[in-house]
Order: C-alpha cells, then structure tokens, then sequence
C-alpha cells in the first residue's frame, strides 16, 4: 500500500494552513486517513531546527547553513512523519517542503539549483509529491496580511524583491511540470479559493483509491 503526498505551497499570508484544514476535512470525510504536517518542522527536533530558522538574529545567517539545515529538518521530518504515512496507505497534507527551498534559498537567496536538486537526491531519493498545490498571491498582498498577523519571522522581514524572486520561481516550476502543479489564485474570496479546491477532491479520492 502506498499513500499520497500532497505538499501546499505559496508565499506567506496565502492561506495554506485554513485550505489544509478545509481539504483535510473532506478527505477525512470520505473515510480517508489523513496526516496534516508542514515544513520547516513536523517532528519536535525539526520544529527546533525551524526556531533556529525563522528566528531574528544579529548574526546573519549565511544561505549555505539556511539550505543545510532546511534538508537536514526535511531528513528528520521524512524519517519520523511522512515515510511511515504513506507506507501505511495515509494521505499527507505537508504545508510547504522541496518547492519552497527552490523558491526560498533557490529563487529569493540565489542559491544555485543544481545544489538543490543534488541535497533533493540526497535526502528523499525519489519520493517527490504526487500533487502540489501552489496557493499565487501578488507580493504586496502576501506581505500585508503577513504584517497583520502581527511579529516578523526572518523570512518575512525581506524585502518586496526577495519575494517577487520566490513567486516566480514558484511559478516556474508549476508550469514546467503541469501533470504535478495546480495552479490556485490565492487572492479570490476564500469562497472561490475553497470552491477550486473541492474541484480537486474528485481526482484525489480517485488517485488515493486507484
Ligand atoms: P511558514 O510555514 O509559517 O510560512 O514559514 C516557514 C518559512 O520558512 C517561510 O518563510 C518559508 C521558509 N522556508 C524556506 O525558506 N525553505 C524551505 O524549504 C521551507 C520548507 C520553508
């Protein structure tokens, strides 16, 4: 038996997490069995690494050690949480994983994207997600709701080019491989957005039956 992975991706302030929630609950309603995790994090010592990751400090953080110890929390995460899921047949609904390290260190950082994919090998072989759904928000949008939730994280103290860079490499990728993205316009009514994604469930509930 092998289950599905599904990874939401997008800029802060898209609505992952309330989208997560919403899928999760249909699919749990079709009697499925269904693991809500997310990225940086997911396992205690991975939520650590993500502190280390998002807090603010006076020592920058060279873009080196933010890939490192973005795959080694994505190792812990893989080993603990998400292999086991899906080799018992569960669906995995993972906020965020490989696709933002190629938006975030790839696309907004520079870094280079051979590396990225060279550390992808090393640390999941081929597990990849089934599906990814990437929630597209102009830059300005994201960063003013994210100015609502209150306190900066370290990502969210960039600048308005660093995730400008983030959304168009997230939305490179989508449309270089349409068979693994699906492509959801992050700033229509919840309503709509929710209205998209139950237009999803169908071809989720059949790849997780078929
Ligand atoms: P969030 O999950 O609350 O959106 O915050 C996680 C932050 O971590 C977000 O700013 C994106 C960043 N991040 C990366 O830079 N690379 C990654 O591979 C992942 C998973 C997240």
């Amino acid at each position: 038996m092998s289950g599905l992975f599904i990874t939401l991706e997008g800029p802060e302030g898209a609505g992952k997490s309330t989208n997560r929630e919403y899928l999760a609950e249909h699919l749990r309603a079709a009697g499925l069995d269904v693991v809500l995790t997310r990225e940086p994090g997911g396992t205690p010592l991975a939520e650590r690494i993500r502190e280390l990751l998002l807090a603010p400090s006076d020592e920058k953080m060279d873009a080196d050690t933010e890939l490192l110890l973005v795959f080694a929390a994505r190792a812990q995460h893989l080993a603990e949480v998400i292999r086991p899921a899906l080799a018992r047949g569960a669906v995995v609904l993972c906020d965020r994983f490989t696709d933002a390290t190629y938006a975030y260190q790839g696309g907004g950082r520079g870094l280079s994207l051979e590396r990225i994919a060279m550390l992808e090998s090393f640390v999941q072989g081929d597990l990849r997600p089934d599906l990814t759904l990437v929630f597209d928000l102009p830059v300005e949008i994201g960063l003013s709701r994210a100015a609502a939730r209150g306190r900066l994280d370290r990502f969210e103290q960039e600048g308005q080019a660093f995730f400008e860079a983030v959304r168009q490499a997230y939305l490179a990728r989508a449309k270089a491989a349409p068979q693994q993205y699906r492509l959801i316009d992050a700033a229509l009514p919840l309503a709509q957005v929710q209205q998209s994604l139950g237009a999803l469930l169908p071809q989720i509930l059949e790849r997780c039956r078929g």
